[in-house]
Parts: C-alpha cells; structure tokens; sequence
C-alpha cells in the first residue's frame, strides 16, 4: 500500500529499466497507477516491466531514447494506447561523465546535455502536449523531471554534470509556468536527489579517486556522507516515494519547485 493514492493514474517512465528510474516505476505502480517504461536498455527494461507485472499492476515496455523525437511520439502514443490515458512522466533518464574541466570531452559535455537536458525537455514537450486539453490524452497530469543535488552543491569533477542538472531545474519552472499560463492542468516539478549507490553513484565515486580528487571511492563516499546531515547515502525508496508524493494529489498544489531528497546536503 502507499499512501498517495494513484489508482486510474497512467505514468510514463524515462530511464526505468534500472536504478533509481525502476524504484520509481515499481512505487507509482504499487500506489496503483499503470506503468510504461521507456528505456534504451531493451532487455533490462521488458524484464522490469515483467516484474512490475507480476504483482498485478498494468506496465509495459517501450523502447525510447529521449534525445530522438521520433522516438517520443512513438513511446507517448504506445503509453497512451496500452494504458488507455497518459498523466504521469517521470523525466528521470540521465547520464554522468566525470572529469575534471582542464580535461574535458566536448563529446562528453554534449552527450550529458543532449540526454539530460535535450532529452528532459523534450519529453516535457511531448508530455505536455498529450497531457493538455485536446491533446492525445488531454487530462492533465503531473511532470516530474529528476535533476540533482548536483545543481545545488558544489561538487569538483562533476561540472558538465552539474550544468546539465542546473538546466533541468531552470526549465522545471519555466514548463510549469508555460503551462500554468496556458490553462495546460499540467503541474511541472524536479527532485533533486542526493546520492544514491546505484550503478550511477557508484561509478561517481571510483571517478572521484581516478580524478585524484579522493584517495579511493569509499574516501569519495565518505566525504559526501560528511556533507549530509542525515548522515548516510540516498536509498532507491527515498527517491521514489517523493515521486509518487510529487505525482499525487497530495501535491496538487505543489508546482514548479524543486524538491531536496539528499538529507540536507544542498541545504
Ligand atoms: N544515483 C545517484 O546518485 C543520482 C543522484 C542524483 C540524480 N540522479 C539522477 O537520477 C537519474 C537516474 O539515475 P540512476 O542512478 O538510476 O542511473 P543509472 O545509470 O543506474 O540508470 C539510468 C537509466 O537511464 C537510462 N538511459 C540512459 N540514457 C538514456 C537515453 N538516452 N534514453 C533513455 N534512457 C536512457 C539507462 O539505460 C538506465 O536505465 C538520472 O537522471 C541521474 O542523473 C542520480
């Protein structure tokens, strides 16, 4: 049971075939909402929604790179079909390249900006679009974009990473408030997550101590639960929940904010 209600709810998830992206898809189904995840990794992500399936919950899979376009229009059109109704996108696909800036890949540095900041708005586009009235599902919703304690702490070697994420936020409020002026009933939200020891946050850290910055990855860990009040690493759950919470009515009147789930780290 969860206690935000989403039964009836028809959610889209980026990213969701592993990580943080597939405890946020198996919450929003286990507060009752059907779940499409959309993934590049085509194997991992029909055998999450498998899983998801097993405890009753409608899901599939849909194959989607969120920087193609064509792509989008096919994965909001499958949602939309296989779910019967589209009013949830979770915005949650990302990447990170570590590297020190005199060492910088501009490829690097693009790929982070075409899959986190192309990709997020153009699922924002897509979204909204379906979402608005008149659109392929037309019922309104909730957008949750998944940024980073990244764009709210100085961190060194994650500086392309950390521009990215700060987009993410600046857009989050731009999308919401687009879509609040244009009668959309689309709320448009971003969490900020600390970090989380997913295959992601784990490579962070071994990154940390081959840019030299830390003697070893469990220095690099250390320091970052140094910097957290709460005095631990981010779980998959506690990023989860605060989707479901930020896609639920009990947010209804939460809109172009960015939530902290990071134990006070940005604070
Ligand atoms: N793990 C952390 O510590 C942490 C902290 C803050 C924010 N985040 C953010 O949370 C999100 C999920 O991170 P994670 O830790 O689960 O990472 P992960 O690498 O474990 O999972 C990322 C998922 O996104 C998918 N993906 C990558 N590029 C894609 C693309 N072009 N199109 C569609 N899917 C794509 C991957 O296949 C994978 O399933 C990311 O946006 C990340 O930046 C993570």
């Amino acid at each position: 049971m969860s206690v935000h209600e989403l039964h009836g709810r028809k959610a889209l998830v980026t990213g969701g075939a592993r990580g943080l992206g597939q405890g946020m898809a198996e919450a929003l189904a286990r507060a009752g909402a059907a779940v499409m995840i959309g993934d590049v990794l085509d194997v991992e992500g029909a055998e999450t929604a498998q899983l998801i399936g097993k405890t009753g919950a409608t899901t599939g899979f849909t194959h989607l790179d969120v920087t193609d376009e064509g792509n989008w229009e096919q994965a909001v059109a499958t949602t939309v079909s296989e779910l019967g109704g589209f009013d949830i996108l979770v915005n949650n696909a990302g990447i990170e390249l570590s590297s020190l800036i005199v060492d910088i890949d501009p490829g690097d540095l693009r790929r982070m900006f075409d899959v986190n900041v192309v990709g997020t708005t153009l699922g924002l586009k897509h979204g909204l679009r379906a979402m608005r009235p008149g659109g392929a599902a037309g019922a309104g919703g909730s957008i949750i974009n998944i940024a980073s304690v990244a764009a709210t702490i100085v961190f060194p070697g994650i500086a392309g990473y950390s521009g990215t994420k700060s987009a993410v936020d600046r857009i989050t409020r731009i999308a919401a408030a687009e879509a609040g002026k244009l009668g959309y009933g689309v709320r448009v939200n971003c969490v900020y997550p600390g970090l989380v020891p997913t295959a992601m946050g784990m490579k962070l850290a071994v990154d940390m101590a081959e840019l030299g910055l830390f003697p070893s990855a469990e220095d690099a860990v250390e320091a970052v639960v140094g910097l957290t009040p709460s005095g631990r690493l981010g779980e998959v759950a506690d990023m989860a929940d605060a989707v479901v919470f930020l896609a639920s009515d009990a947010a209804r009147f939460v809109n172009g904010t960015g939530l902290a789930v990071d134990g006070a780290m940005g604070s």
